[in-house]
C-alpha cells in the first residue's frame, strides 16, 4: 500500500493507494470504531462493491446502513442529499456516526456535503471508485451539490478521515470514464511537474489498459501534487485555483451543451487545450505545449476541440465560474511549463482562442 499524506494539522489524514484496499483490514486501522458506519453508494457500484465493504465494517461497528441513490451528475441536489438525511435521522445516527463514500465524484461530494452538515459536522471516509474520485475530487475536502443555477454551488469544505483508493475497482469503470479521469491526471504535468507530463507521454497506453503498476504511479503522483497545493491552500485563498486548469473553459462546455452531456473530464480536457493556447498567446509560455497536450489527450481518448457553441456563449457561462470576480473571468494559465498563474485575459484575444479551437 502507498500512502500520501494530507498535511492540514489537525485535520490531516492519508491517502491510501493500493490493490484490494476496500476489504483489506490494514485499510481501515485506527478508523472510529464507533456504533454505526453507513455506506452511502449509488444504484452502480453499490452492487459491485459495497457488500465488500460492508463484510469488513461489520467487524468494527455493530450497525452498518446501507444508502443507495440514484446514479448519476443529475442527482447532486437537494433532494438526493435528503435521502441521506432521512436515513441519518430514522435510524437514530449520533455524531460518532461514521459515513464511507463508496462511489465517483457524485458519491464522494454529496457524501462529504452531508458529513459536513449532519448535526453540524460528522466523520466520514472516502472510498473513490473512479480514477477522477482517485486523483482529484476525494482528497482535499471540497463537498457540494449543484444549484440549478450552477454547479458545485452549495456546499461545505470538510475534510476525510482518510481516502481509499481501491486500484482494483477501476477495473469496472466504463473505459470513458477512465479516459475522462486522465484528463485530471494529465492536468498535474503542465500546472506543476515537467517530468510528470513526460512520464504520462510514455505510460498512456499503459494506463488506458489498466496496468496496475502504471495506475499506481499515476494515482499516487497526483495525490502528491495535490496534497502540496491543498496542504499550501485549503480553502482556495489563492494557490489552490491552479487545480482548476482548463476548468473555465470545460465549465463553459458542460454548462452551454446542458450538463452531462460530455464528461467533466472531457470538458476539461479540451479546455486545457484552449488554456494552453491562451497562455502561449499572452506570452506565458511555449507555443510548443498546446500541440504537446494535445497529442497526449488525444492518445488518453480525450476531445482536443471545444464544441461550437459561440464565443459569445463561452464568455457569459465563463462569467458564473466561481474563480471569476466582480464579473471579471479569470484563467488558470501555464507561466512557463511546471507553473500556473491564475489571471483575466482581454475578452476579445479569449473569444479568438475559443473560435480558433472549436469545431
Ligand atoms: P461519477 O461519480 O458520476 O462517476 C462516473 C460514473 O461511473 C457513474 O455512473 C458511476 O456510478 C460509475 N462508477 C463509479 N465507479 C465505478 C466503478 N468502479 N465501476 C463501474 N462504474 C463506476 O463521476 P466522477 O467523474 O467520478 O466525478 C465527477 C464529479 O466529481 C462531479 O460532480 C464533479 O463536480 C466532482 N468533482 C469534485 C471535485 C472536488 O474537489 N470535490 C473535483 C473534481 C470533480
Ligand atoms: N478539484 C479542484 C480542487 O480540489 O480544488
Amino acid at each position: 500500500m502507498r500512502r500520501v499524506a494530507i498535511d492540514l494539522g489537525e485535520r490531516s489524514y492519508h491517502v491510501c493507494i493500493g490493490e484490494g484496499l476496500l476489504d483489506a483490514a490494514d485499510s481501515f486501522a485506527g478508523l472510529p470504531t464507533s456504533a454505526t458506519a453507513a455506506i452511502v453508494s449509488n444504484d452502480t457500484v453499490a452492487p459491485l462493491y459495497a457488500q465488500r465493504l460492508k463484510a469488513v465494517l461489520q467487524q468494527r461497528h455493530a450497525r452498518v446502513l446501507d444508502i443507495v441513490l440514484p446514479d448519476g451528475e443529475g442527482h447532486k441536489d437537494w433532494s438526493t442529499l435528503n435521502r441521506i438525511f432521512d436515513v441519518l435521522l430514522a435510524e437514530g445516527c449520533d455524531r460518532q456516526t461514521v459515513l464511507y463514500a463508496l462511489g465517483g465524484g457524485v458519491i464522494g461530494d454529496m457524501t462529504g456535503f452531508a458529513a459536513a452538515s449532519y448535526m453540524r459536522g460528522i466523520p466520514f471516509v472516502q472510498v473513490p471508485t473512479t480514477l477522477l474520485a482517485q486523483v482529484d475530487s476525494s482528497v482535499g475536502g471540497k463537498t457540494a451539490i449543484n444549484h440549478p443555477l450552477g454547479k458545485n454551488m452549495i456546499g461545505a469544505f470538510h475534510q476525510p478521515l482518510r481516502v481509499l483508493c481501491d486500484l482494483s475497482t477501476l477495473s469496472t469503470l466504463p473505459a470513458r470514464e477512465l479516459s475522462a479521469g486522465l484528463a485530471e491526471v494529465i492536468k498535474y504535468g503542465p500546472i506543476h511537474d515537467p517530468d510528470f507530463l513526460a512520464w504520462l507521454e510514455s505510460h498512456v497506453e499503459a494506463l488506458r489498459a489498466g496496468d496496475p503498476s502504471a495506475l499506481a504511479h499515476a494515482v499516487a503522483r497526483s495525490c502528491e501534487i495535490k496534497a502540496e497545493v491543498v496542504g499550501a491552500d485549503e480553502r482556495e485563498a489563492g494557490l489552490r485555483a491552479i487545480l482548476n486548469f482548463g476548468h473555465t473553459f470545460g465549465h463553459a462546455i458542460e454548462a452551454g451543451l446542458g450538463f452531462g452531456v460530455w464528461l467533466h473530464g472531457e470538458a476539461v480536457a479540451a479546455g486545457m487545450v484552449m488554456a494552453a493556447e491562451l497562455s502561449a498567446r499572452l506570452s506565458l509560455c511555449d507555443a510548443t505545449l498546446r500541440p504537446r497536450l494535445e497529442a497526449l489527450l488525444q492518445r488518453a481518448g480525450l476531445p482536443v476541440r471545444g464544441p461550437r457553441l459561440g464565443a459569445a456563449d463561452y464568455l457569459q457561462h465563463m462569467r458564473v465560474d466561481k474563480k471569476a470576480s466582480a464579473g471579471e473571468i479569470r484563467f488558470v494559465l501555464i507561466d512557463g511549463l511546471g507553473r500556473a498563474v491564475v489571471r483575466p485575459a482581454p475578452d476579445a484575444l479569449v473569444a479568438e482562442v475559443i473560435e480558433s479551437l472549436c469545431a
